[in-house]
């Protein structure tokens, strides 16, 4: 999509689609006299009577009768009062516009960024958000339907009408670009099946991503890992045949290789359960279980583009969870990468046992904080529903800093305990140092603890994704299914850290 940066004025506006904010005391917008006297004066008068609503989220599409310009049709977003809407709010709504404007199968788009300024959002914040919000809302799921015909729509130019510094909205709609292709690329590798996305793939997808962003990335395949030692992914994939891959992609940003942020992502292609095998119901949905890895590279692909001042290491475990003759079952005794040994009860618990390699890695290429993703539990579901990721973390801190870049980003994160008596559960094993299922009582927090047992005084924040890696319906700022979830925070909270200097 090309963006036009010269500024645009009601007369000479180019697009076939014009979109402004619409809230109930509309005459005092600046400009607004200058719009009516081009589109036409009833227009306030649609407003006042409810023709054109001013409810938050609510669009209202006329068409345009004025001969003398292209704009063919305006896109009018509620606002409610103006004063109220949150940035949240505000993202959402330009969700809804980024679907209309696929139906549409809008090419040229004009966003008057004016009219969408509050007394709480700047116009460079409205430029940031509509990029991202519209982007996301953007988004559809592909298909492999033999009759579908659908032709790829895309919008080709954006011009923007504003009052404020050209280059500074020019520069907002770009970073809130990124971040919405960022997290879509993240959907599309949650939404990809199993048989297509393997590990293999996955890391073939990583390795693209690295020589896109002059990354440097090292993929250890099986060999590799059985001479490294990493017997917890190994007992993962041993019922398979797809082999797995340790992906590991470093982003260095100082001279020295020093405060590094580790993110850790699950990267499961396929979830049976493994013997302890899942039900025909929880099958389905399984190739989303490698939402984390999705999340990390998403956050790759943000860092690669805003190249912010601090060094990152993303490690990625992937495999798929299958059953044969030769897949571990419970009851088996393993040894991970860092030496403790596993008493395997439920061979359906095999995120963390990837995990436990994967952060153990990290922490030996130099991570000095760890974060790891992923979906890891059905218990914080039952937890926290389907919208709020859950989180463990050993670090008060840095949890403060992460939870305002979750904030900032509007994904909603919560952190539940995680305490002695919940350490001492998972590691009680008469033949072990751990067992990789505890209990079902609370077990989110059993999940992301085991995890915790290999990070060990690193500071520390566990995601469990598993709510929210798939929408189970569309939703204002996209479709059912992946959702991308937690590559705006994780990218959001590595750009704080690196401003903050911390
Ligand atoms: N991949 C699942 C978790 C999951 C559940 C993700 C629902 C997405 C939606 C994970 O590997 C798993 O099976 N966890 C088990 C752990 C249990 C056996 C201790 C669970 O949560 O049921
Ligand atoms: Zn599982
Ligand atoms: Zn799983």
């Amino acid at each position: 999509m090309n963006i036009n940066k010269e500024g645009q004025t009601f007369q000479s506006i180019q697009s076939e689609i014009l979109i402004v904010g619409v809230s109930k005391n509309q005459e005092q917008l600046v400009g607004w006299l200058d719009f009516v006297e081009v589109f036409g004066n009833p227009i306030t008068e649609w407003i006042k009577e409810g023709d054109i609503a001013t409810d938050l989220k609510k669009l209202t599409k006329i068409p345009s009768l004025i001969p003398t310009t292209q704009v063919k049709r305006i896109l009018f977003v509620g606002l409610g009062d103006r004063k109220t809407i949150s940035t949240d709010e505000l993202r959402e709504s330009f969700g809804l516009v980024g679907k209309e404007l696929h139906k549409l199968k809008a090419k040229k788009v004009t966003l008057w960024v004016d009219s969408f300024v509050t007394a709480d959002i700047d116009s460079t914040e409205v430029s940031i958000i509509a990029a991202e919000g519209a982007g996301l809302g953007y988004y559809n799921v592909q298909n492999y339907k033999t009759s579908s015909n659908a032709i790829d729509v895309k919008i080709e130019e954006v011009s923007f009408i504003t009052t404020a510094d050209m280059q500074e909205i020019v520069a907002g709609f770009e970073v809130g670009q990124v971040y919405a292709e960022a997290v879509n690329e993240a959907r599309t590798l949650v939404n990809l099946p199993g048989n297509i996305l393997t590990s293999a793939k996955l890391a073939d997808y990583a390795e693209e991503l690295a020589k896109q962003y002059d990354f440097e990335i090292e993929i250890l395949n099986k060999a590799q890992l059985e001479e490294l030692g990493m017997g917890a992914i190994l007992a993962v994939n041993k019922g398979s045949v797809e082999e797995p891959r340790v992906i590991t992609i470093k982003y260095q940003a100082t001279d020295k290789w020093e405060d590094v942020i580790g993110l850790v992502g699950k990267g499961v292609t396929f979830d049976t359960g493994g013997y302890s095998i899942k039900t025909k119901t929880g099958l389905v949905g399984m190739k989303g279980d490698m939402g984390g890895a999705a999340a990390v590279l998403g956050a790759m692909r943000i860092i690669g583009e805003l190249r912010p001042s601090k060094n990152v290491i993303a490690v990625i475990g992937s495999t798929d969870n299958m059953i044969s003759g030769e897949a571990f079952k419970p009851d088996d005794v393993i040894t991970s990468y860092s030496g403790k040994t596993v008493e395997i009860l439920n061979t359906d618990a095999e995120g963390r046992l990837v995990l436990a390699d994967a952060v153990t890695y990290a922490k030996q290429q130099g991570a000095n904080y760890i974060i790891d993703v992923a979906t890891l539990t059905g218990g914080v579901i039952t937890a926290l529903g389907y919208d709020k990721t859950g989180a463990l973390t050993n670090d008060e801190t840095l949890f403060e800093t992460f939870l305002e870049a979750s904030l900032e980003a509007g994904e909603f994160v919560w952190r539940l305990p995680l305490t002695e008596n919940d350490k001492k559960r998972i590691r009680k094993s008469d033949v072990a140092d751990l067992n990789n299922s505890p209990g079902s009582d609370g077990h989110m927090i059993f999940g992301g603890g085991f995890v915790g047992e290999f990070v060990g005084d690193t500071p520390w924040i566990h995601l469990d994704i598993a709510g929210t890696s798939d929408a189970h319906g569309a939703h204002d700022l996209g479709p059912k299914g992946g959702t991308g979830v937690m590559v705006r925070t994780l990218a959001t909270f590595i750009e704080r850290l690196a401003k903050e200097d911390i």
